[in-house]
């Protein structure tokens, strides 16, 4: 764990004054629930990966049948979220935290979409991760402001931990046929779907 001295601190201080109007910060606003935001936003996270887990392990699964040179990119992606899950899991068990309502939606949700995806192809398999992948980032850029507003910089240490890996998912799926134009309409309904499981989790 980093140490925050008095002058992070004051940088955060003054970024989250920055951004106190910040609309999209306020996505993430205070908890009207038992549960605090920081909690909430750990939880669905972790949700989150376990979707991600089961989105390539689906798809490893299926390229094994079709498509054996694409397996071992896509095991390693699953392999990094193997680690995001138990980075999450272990903040949210030191506040005492249970796992979220929308865990098991989440990974029954994220094999279906990785399964789907695989059957279409490489380029389903790319527009399913930049999909999913471009919406994870966005929240995690959000949920960054959010947190650095109220101060609670292990959560914000355990988000930084996983966002380069996650950009770095996205644009490998951008650079390479995520963007297909025919794949349009798929990306739309599993951006829609990662959006919706996120919400639903944080309600
Ligand atoms: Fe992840
Ligand atoms: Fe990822």
């Amino acid at each position: 764990m980093k140490f925050y001295g008095p002058f992070d601190q004051s940088i955060f201080a003054v970024a989250s004054y920055r951004t106190i109007n910040d609309n999209d910060a306020m996505e993430y606003k205070q908890s009207g629930s038992d549960i605090d935001t920081s909690k909430k936003i750990l939880k669905v996270n972790h949700a989150g990966e376990f979707g991600a887990v089961n989105i390539y392990k689906a798809q490893v699964l299926v390229s094994n049948f079709f498509r054996r040179e694409f397996t071992p990119m896509l095991e390693r992606f699953q392999e990094d979220e193997e680690r995001h899950l138990e980075i999450f899991w272990t903040e949210i068990q030191r506040r005492d935290g249970v796992k979220c309502k929308s865990f098991w939606l989440c990974g029954l949700g994220g094999f279906s979409m990785g399964f789907v995806s695989a059957l279409l192809g490489k380029r389903g398999v790319m527009a399913c991760t930049w999909a999913v992948e471009s919406v994870v980032t966005e929240h995690l850029e959000k949920q960054l402001t959010y947190l650095e507003m109220i101060g609670d910089y292990e959560a914000i240490e355990t988000v930084k931990a996983i966002l380069e890996d996650e950009e770095h998912h996205r644009d490998v799926a951008f650079a390479d046929e995520g963007m297909n134009v025919l794949f349009g309409p798929f990306r739309f309904l599993v951006r829609m779907f990662t959006e919706g499981v996120i919400r639903f989790g944080m309600r």
